[in-house]
């Protein structure tokens, strides 16, 4: 197929196009890179366009015989969310409609949406399935919320389909591609573990010990990154036009506390990385664990790299190239 990619210079994006790639289909990349990378866009034709400009958009997709779209792009810090939430409607909400518009108007009718965990809010039932309760407790989950309900409208008007992949911790990288993370400033917690080992960032804070946890400490899902690749391989080439809408949540189905992913960075590392116990941060539930079954049935989804230990090392080698070759 012949795919658009918009965040494809991103994290999530770039790994999923060197998937895409794999598999044969002709890619294209929409970024604006300002938070995607040059290096991360593997030979592929860039269209420097940014989705608030929705007629440079219409004028670079159209008359070029795309297939379908996926779209990473977004902003997509929590805290940044906060302050800033003019900012997050704007690109987030503003932008897909942009999209959805001149997709339209170009006749392409297949979009793959990266959604988030962050459309739930905090979790009623201990594995959240694609019907949990959708409440969310920052605005960037809220404008996720709101493209969801953009594209079941649009599809329900139209012969526009659109399938959206709900992530849950996305982590880990693709050493053999040399593609990984690199966010600034970094919020996550594995690369802030990871970057306090390398000496490529700051000390480690752990956000609160208090949680109604076994340890205290929050419980996430962490998903590989080439895992959520695959996912979305599989829903646009499981994808047909006549204004289907679907929605899948992407876990591996088990929690880990942030001193289990420590413990994991550590043993990944070799060394003790040491830690400072903090007040927990605003807006963190403290558990939120996928069921994923939806996408195993029905995507014939089958993730690879469950074990915590297998994501930590292989962001660690990713953070030792990025130390070492890039930074
Ligand atoms: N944490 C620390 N120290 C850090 C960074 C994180 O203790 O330096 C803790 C957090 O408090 C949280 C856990 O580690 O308990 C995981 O935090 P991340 O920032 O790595 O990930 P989040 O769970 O906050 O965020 C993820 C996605 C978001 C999405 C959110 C949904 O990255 O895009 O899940 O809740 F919005």
């Amino acid at each position: 197929m012949k795919l658009l990619v918009t965040g494809g210079a991103g994290y999530v994006g770039s790994h999923s196009v060197r998937a895409l790639l794999d598999e044969g289909h002709d890619v294209v990349v929409l970024d604006n890179l300002s938070t995607g990378h040059k290096w991360a866009l593997q030979d592929c034709e860039l269209i420097s366009v940014d989705l608030r400009d929705e007629t440079n958009l219409l004028r670079s997709i159209k008359n070029r015989g795309f297939d379908g779209v996926l779209h990473f792009a977004a902003k997509s810090l929590v805290g940044e969310s906060k302050n800033q939430p003019a900012l997050y409607y704007q690109n987030n909400v503003g932008g897909t409609t942009n999209l959805v518009r001149a997709m339209q108007a170009a006749d392409i009718q297949r979009l793959v949406f990266s959604s988030t965990a962050a459309i739930f809010g905090n979790p009623v039932s201990d594995l959240i399935d694609e019907k949990h309760p959708k409440t969310p407790i920052n605005v960037y989950g809220q404008t996720k919320l709101v493209v969801e309900h953009l594209l079941q409208a649009v599809a329900e008007s139209s012969d526009f389909s659109a399938t959206c992949l709900r992530y849950f911790n996305a982590a880990g990288a693709n050493n053999a591609a040399n593609l990984g993370e690199w966010h600034e400033p970094e919020t996550h917690l594995i690369p802030n573990a990871l970057r306090a080992a390398a000496g490529t960032g700051n000390a480690l804070t752990l956000f609160g010990d208090d949680y109604p946890t076994t340890d205290g400490t929050c419980v996430r899902d962490y998903i590989h990154v080439d895992d959520l690749a695959s996912a979305h391989v599989a829903a646009i080439e499981k994808m047909s036009a006549g204004g289907n809408f679907n929605v899948y949540n992407l876990g591996n189905g088990n929690g880990y506390s942030v001193k289990e992913v420590i413990a994991a960075c550590e043993k990944a590392v070799g060394a003790e990385i040491p830690f400072t116990i903090g007040p927990r941060r605003e807006g963190d539930p403290a558990t939120l664990v996928a069921s994923a079954q939806k996408a195993r049935d029905e995507l014939d989804w089958n993730p690879q790299f469950g074990a915590i230990d297998k994501i930590a090392q292989s962001a660690w080698n990713w953070e030792c190239y990025r130390r070492d070759s890039l930074a």
